[in-house]
């Protein structure tokens, strides 16, 4: 097809695009092909509308910090699980008899691209090198299934915890054939539905979009926010509906930690009557360039490092913590209605943000450049934008070295969230559930490894001290639970309680097992 002749010229000319065409005469008919099908398909005012409005705003909050317009989160909407645990198990009970209703959903965030990692398939098939080698996506689904299984036991019915999975139109083949591949994981074929969430092209800063080669366009997914538009676009809010879901639990695929439909987490939004909820973990460090949950002009959002001074980073209340540190990890509660009006009413009031990256692109002459510095844009909703039109906000604050550490980096890049760091911190932790069930560990010269570890996130000590990481911690204990043996830690004194364990050692279903005698 001619582009002259079918109106597409005259279309990309309007919008200012029609450079996208430069290397027309010299793509193969199959390439002139693709590049039209993609073309014809994109909306360039909508486009060109996103770009303007996304610049215009990201200019003038780069001017503006937002110090004098911040109250932290006020106690009464603040849930913790070291601060109130007297409430903890009802809070647990409450959710699990949701889930025992099939009234809770979870929906998981994969559709991005995992660049820094660096892997060409979906971050949720990456297998951090845990014992058992699963996958995220393997861990994810187990302690769906075993959740069920708690609610099950408990509430004598049978239930289902649906699972909605957004991808991109880069990586929804991959994931539905890996699932397809390993049988679900054991959940219902029906109970996963996936859904794509959109793209958008790279722009450079006039606002032309930029072609990865003579007859493509740059695209990216539009932000995890992109979730909005897609469970419109896509029907699901609609399959909710159809399944009675009340309440949805929303997250990112890269957490190993991440306590999927989170009963506590659900129980607590429930009770408080909650519309919108965010799960968070201290901030520390007041440099750490993490975004907090904060309330602005009255109203909750997301507040990025960058955006406050470091005066208002540092300040601090009377128990010393920092005032603003409710650090967001991008796990969610939203009620069903709360979010069909998101996708209904709200999403087109959210502003796209300006990611600056390095975007290879063909120059004028047909060759590839590969840009050492960021030469364009790419526009993203975040999933946190909606907090500003929640009627009934809450957070629940849980503990970092139990429930949040994402997979973020490779190994090569040395240093934080990165493979080695996930698999340590979940071996890290079901070493800490080993020994509140009453069990212990035994080193390589038949002592009994202290309880105390000497770096609390990098699990135990080696008592002859060869072990040790780079950074002066030592290398955890390898220890492994099944997410079908124990969800959070209960059910194992019956396994572990008063025995001695050599790692490396695994509980599975098939039992106990210790893999190598006498190793670390
Ligand atoms: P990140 O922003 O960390 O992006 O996503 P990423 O794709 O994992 O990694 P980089 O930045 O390219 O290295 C946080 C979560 O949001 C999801 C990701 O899949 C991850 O679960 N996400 C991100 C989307 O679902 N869609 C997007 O467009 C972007």
């Amino acid at each position: 097809m001619d582009p002259s002749t079918s109106g597409l010229s005259q279309k990309l000319a309007k919008a200012g695009q029609l450079h996208l065409m430069q290397f027309w005469t010299e793509l193969s008919p199959e390439e002139q092909g693709d590049l039209v099908q993609e073309l014809q398909v994109m909306d360039f005012q909508e486009i060109n509308g996103f770009f303007k409005s996304a610049m215009e705003t990201s200019g003038s909050s780069k001017q503006e910090k937002m110090d004098a317009r911040m109250e932290p989160v006020p106690r009464e909407v603040l849930g913790s699980v070291t601060r109130d645990r007297e409430s903890l198990k009802d809070w647990e009970l409450e959710g699990l008899h949701c889930i025992s209703q099939s009234k809770v959903a979870v929906l998981l965030l994969a559709g991005g691209q995992g660049t820094r990692l660096g892997v060409s398939y979906p971050k949720g098939m990456y297998d951090v090198g845990l014992p058992s080698h699963k996958t995220l996506f393997q861990i994810q689904a187990e302690r769906i299934l075993k959740l069920q299984q708690l609610a099950e036991q408990k509430h004598k019915v049978k239930c289902c915890i649906p699972w909605y999975i957004m991808t991109s139109g880069r990586t929804i083949q991959s994931t539905k054939d890996f699932f397809s591949k390993h049988n679900f994981f054991g959940l219902g074929k029906d109970n996963v539905v996936f859904f794509q969430q959109g793209m958008l092209p790279a722009m450079d800063y006039q606002g032309k979009i930029i072609l990865e080669n003579k007859g493509k366009l740059a695209m990216a997914p539009d932000g995890n926010g992109g979730l909005y538009r897609a469970l419109g676009h896509q029907g699901i809010m609609g399959d909710m509906e159809r399944r009675g879901v009340e309440s949805i639990h929303v997250y990112c695929v890269d957490n190993i930690l991440v306590k999927v439909a989170d009963p506590a987490f659900v129980g607590f939004c429930v009770q408080k009557g909650a519309d919108c909820g965010a799960k968070v973990v201290e901030k520390t460090n007041p440099t750490e360039a993490v975004g907090v949950v904060c309330k602005v002009d009255g109203r909750y959002q997301v507040v990025e490092y960058s955006e406050i001074t470091l005066a208002t980073a540092e300040k601090r209340s009377s128990d010393g913590r920092l005032m603003f540190n409710a650090g967001n990890v991008a796990n969610h509660f939203f009620s069903f209605s709360f979010l069909k009006d998101v996708v209904e009413k709200y999403e087109p009031q959210l502003q796209h943000h300006v990611a600056q990256k390095k975007i290879p692109y063909v120059d004028a002459q047909g060759q590839l450049v590969k840009p050492d510095k960021p030469n364009g844009i790419k526009m993203e909703k975040f999933v946190f934008d909606i907090f500003q039109f929640a009627k009934k906000f809450v957070v629940y604050e849980v503990l970092r070295e139990d429930e949040f550490s994402p997979l973020k980096n490779a190994d090569s890049q040395e240093g934080k969230d990165t493979p080695t760091t996930a698999r340590h911190t979940l071996m890290s932790l079901h070493h800490r559930w080993v020994l509140n069930a009453g069990g212990h560990f035994i080193d390589e010269n038949g002592r009994r490894v202290p309880a105390i570890p000497r770096d609390g996130a990098a699990g135990s000590v080696s008592d002859a001290g060869t072990r040790n990481l780079k950074d002066g911690t030592d290398l955890p204990i390898k220890c492994e639970i099944s997410p079908l043996v124990s969800y959070g830690g209960e059910g194992l004194e019956e396994l572990v309680k008063g025995r001695d364990f050599h790692p490396t050692l695994m509980i599975d279903e098939n039992g106990v097992h210790e893999l190598v005698k006498n190793g670390v």
